[in-house]
């Protein structure tokens, strides 16, 4: 009996693939990581993928709204302390395909002497029960800043998202970001950048065009999304909301297609769309 048992699990494990996990960072606050977290997690969403947002910022007040019920106010913090059945801790949302970890106290982990060099333990055990709860991607959302538990996550990620702002300043952050993972490399982690995503471009507005062409003949080729997120009034409203922007309107507004193709990109980036191709050998057959 007990074979068996172990034997469907095993089956469970291989059809359903790794679990990927992909983190936000930057140096700087307020660059919109946690707007990208929200609207990204979306689109993977309605794009089929069994999508996990967690908040890692103990500021953040991820996707709250988005949940059905806010009756949970433990999250990743408890779950870095006490560890335990990840579904007590998410929360459930309106697409079935997206759930919610939110950020949880801080004080918990503050309060109980827990160290931080007991998070990569942890963070792997989430990504492991995360896989075995069926879910193909983990999307951290992280506080500003690359040291502490920010450092830590992205560490334990496979793939970080570096969003920046179009000003003259990212001529420089942009290569400090690009050497701080490099040496997270080179002390072991594995995760790779995605790509680096421009935020709050004023399209019309001449220096912040001037420093996303200068950035994309620094760089190379690829390593920035083609897509930009404009600066819009729009954003600011579905922050306040806590929604993703195409929850704010009955219709869509057309800056929610960002999304849909920065998500596509991603899927390209990060191996998904080929494991999705994997898995569904016959999908052209029945398109
Ligand atoms: N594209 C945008 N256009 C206009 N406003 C934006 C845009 N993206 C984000 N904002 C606004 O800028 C503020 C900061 O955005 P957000 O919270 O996403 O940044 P963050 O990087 O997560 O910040 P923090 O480092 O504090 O966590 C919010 O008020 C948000 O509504
Ligand atoms: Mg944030």
């Amino acid at each position: 009996m007990r074979m068996h048992f172990h034997h469907a699990i095993t089956n469970v494990a291989a059809s359903i693939g790794a679990v990927i996990a992909i983190s936000t960072a930057s140096q700087k606050g307020g660059v919109g990581k946690t707007t990208l977290c929200i609207n990204l997690a979306y689109s993977l969403a309605r794009r089929g993928w069994r999508v996990l947002l967690v908040d890692t910022d103990p500021q953040g007040g991820v996707g709250l709204s988005l949940a059905k019920s806010t009756k949970s106010r433990e999250g990743f913090y408890e779950y870095l302390v006490r560890g335990g059945d990840l579904a007590r801790l998410v929360v459930t949302t309106r697409l079935p395909e997206l759930e919610v970890m939110p950020a949880g106290q801080y004080d918990t982990c503050a309060r109980s002497g827990w160290a931080i060099h007991e998070a990569p333990q942890r963070l792997a055990d989430l990504l492991r029960a995360a896989e075995l709860r069926g879910l193909d991607v983990v999307l951290f959302d992280t506080a500003a800043g690359l040291n502490g538990m920010s450092e830590t996550v992205v560490k334990a990620c496979d793939f970080v998202i570096l969003p920046q702002q179009s000003e003259p300043l990212a001529i420089r952050s942009v290569p400090h970001m690009l050497e701080t993972l490099a040496r997270f490399r080179a002390e072991g982690a594995g995760v790779k950048v995605a790509g680096i995503l421009l935020t709050m471009v004023m399209r019309e507005h001449e220096m912040s065009l001037r420093v996303a062409r200068e950035l994309r003949e620094m760089l190379p080729a690829n390593l920035m999304f083609q897509q930009s997120i404009p600066r819009l009034p729009s954003f600011l409203d579905a922050s306040a909301l806590g929604v993703p922007v195409a929850l704010t309107r009955r219709n869509p507004p057309p800056e929610a297609l960002i999304f849909d193709q920065i998500a596509a990109d991603l899927e390209q980036r990060t191996g998904m769309a080929a494991q999705r191709e994997r898995n569904q050998p016959h999908a052209s057959l029945l398109d």
